[in-house]
């Protein structure tokens, strides 16, 4: 008899439910890692079991520090890039060596709700700056930080998803990208870049990261294996100034439980030297975009009244209605009609985004895209 769950997923029997972030299981690299697995026991034995390096394992930050060269052309000195347990495990230590409670951090608006949930863990104050069809509104934050100032607050620190956002899928222009960093820079302001979605870009590479623009000091950049190769492994790891990541390292948890799940980075760094994160990520990119342009095609066709931007990559396509459409509403009628999604007010902590929505094209084929889409427009049709 099993009373506890494997996974973290639940949905609702004959709902489509648009409103996990999450992998299509069909997806997860379970071959991969099977050969992974014999590949770096033989090679490394028994230390794959032992206390890991409190930077990470050798073989994982070896290939990453190459990588990130190659693709960023930002030459990272060896404590320069750590690993973590995954972007929302970074995010907590950040908080953990950054804050006490009742500090002031920015967010966007909107912004990834479960970030926000993070930050209310450890009691911060959390102040949103707007954004647009281009990203983060830099002269928002420019006049917010002067208001800010004026109360005696300074900023712990400002958390972006510059790249591929969740749930905008907008990617920050490359002038605003500039612009904000140099403001970060003038105005002593730490920025945490989540920068989960960057492997996933369906059209062109990625725009560049906030941390290989900036000057050393300036940006920590968390990254992550869990949407470019598959989120059980929690791995991520973060890039940015030795000063911070020696702290990380050389913190009670690391120095107490060595690197972050050790034998699991053994077995990744195993196999992304033989080539399975870079295959995988072409398999994901190559299923993802169809699907995002399936699910653009169809809203398009279904749901006339939607306006949205088509995402250059990531997850999501956040759609927004006429005024008079809330969303919150509309949710209310969507599992009868077999379809499901997280409406937009749950991305704002001070109001905002009642007419908006977001849906994810990750979990589902196309074909259920379709049928998601044309079950919503049914929804839409009772609800008003
Ligand atoms: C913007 C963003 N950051 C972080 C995460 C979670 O990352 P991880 O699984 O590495 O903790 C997600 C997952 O949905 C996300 O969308």
């Amino acid at each position: 008899m099993n009373f506890f769950p494997t996974i973290q997923r639940s949905v609702k029997a004959g709902v489509i439910d648009l409103a996990w972030g999450q992998p299509d299981p069909s997806l997860l690299p379970v071959d991969e890692m099977r050969r992974a697995g014999e590949i770096a026991l033989d090679e490394f034995g028994w230390e794959m079991l032992d206390y890991g390096a409190e930077a990470g394992a050798g073989p994982l930050l070896d290939f990453l520090r190459a990588r990130i060269e190659r693709t960023e052309g930002r030459t990272l000195a060896p404590d320069q890039i750590i690993t973590t347990a995954g972007i929302s495990d970074a995010l907590d230590q950040i908080c953990t060596f950054r804050t006490q409670p009742g500090d002031t951090v920015l967010i966007e608006a909107p912004t990834y709700h479960l970030a926000v949930k993070i930050l209310r863990d450890h009691l911060l104050d959390i102040v949103p700056i707007p954004t647009d069809e281009e990203g983060l509104r830099v002269n928002d934050l420019q006049a917010i930080l002067a208001e800010l100032k004026h109360a005696g607050k300074h900023p712990k620190f400002l958390y972006t998803i510059p790249t591929f956002h969740n749930p905008t899928g907008v990617s920050l222009s490359e002038g605003r990208r500039r612009g904000l960093i140099k403001v970060a820079a003038q105005e002593n302001l730490l920025l945490v870049e989540d920068d989960v979605y960057r492997e996933l870009a369906y059209d062109e590479p990625a725009p560049p990261s906030l941390w290989s623009l900036a000057p050393d000091g300036v940006v920590l950049r968390m990254g992550s294996f869990a949407k470019s190769f598959a989120p059980g492994v929690r791995l991520g790891f973060l890039t940015g100034s030795k000063e911070f990541l020696s702290r990380m390292t050389g913190g009670g948890l690391r120095d107490s439980g060595g690197g972050v799940n050790h034998f699991t980075a053994m077995l990744l760094g195993a196999a992304c030297r033989a080539g399975l994160y870079d295959s995988q990520i072409e398999k994901l990119r190559a299923a993802y975009r169809e699907r995002r342009d399936v699910l653009a095609e169809t809203v398009r066709a279904e749901l006339p009244l939607a306006e949205f931007i088509k995402p250059g990559g990531g997850f999501f396509i956040w759609l927004y209605f006429p005024d008079n459409v809330d969303t919150q509403v509309l949710r209310a009628y969507a599992p009868e009609h077999g379809v499901d999604f997280v409406h937009g007010a749950r991305f704002f902590v001070e109001g905002g985004g009642t007419n908006a929505l977001r849906l994810a094209f990750s979990l589902y084929p196309p074909h259920e895209l379709q049928e998601a889409t044309k079950r919503l427009r049914r929804a839409l049709d009772a609800a008003r």
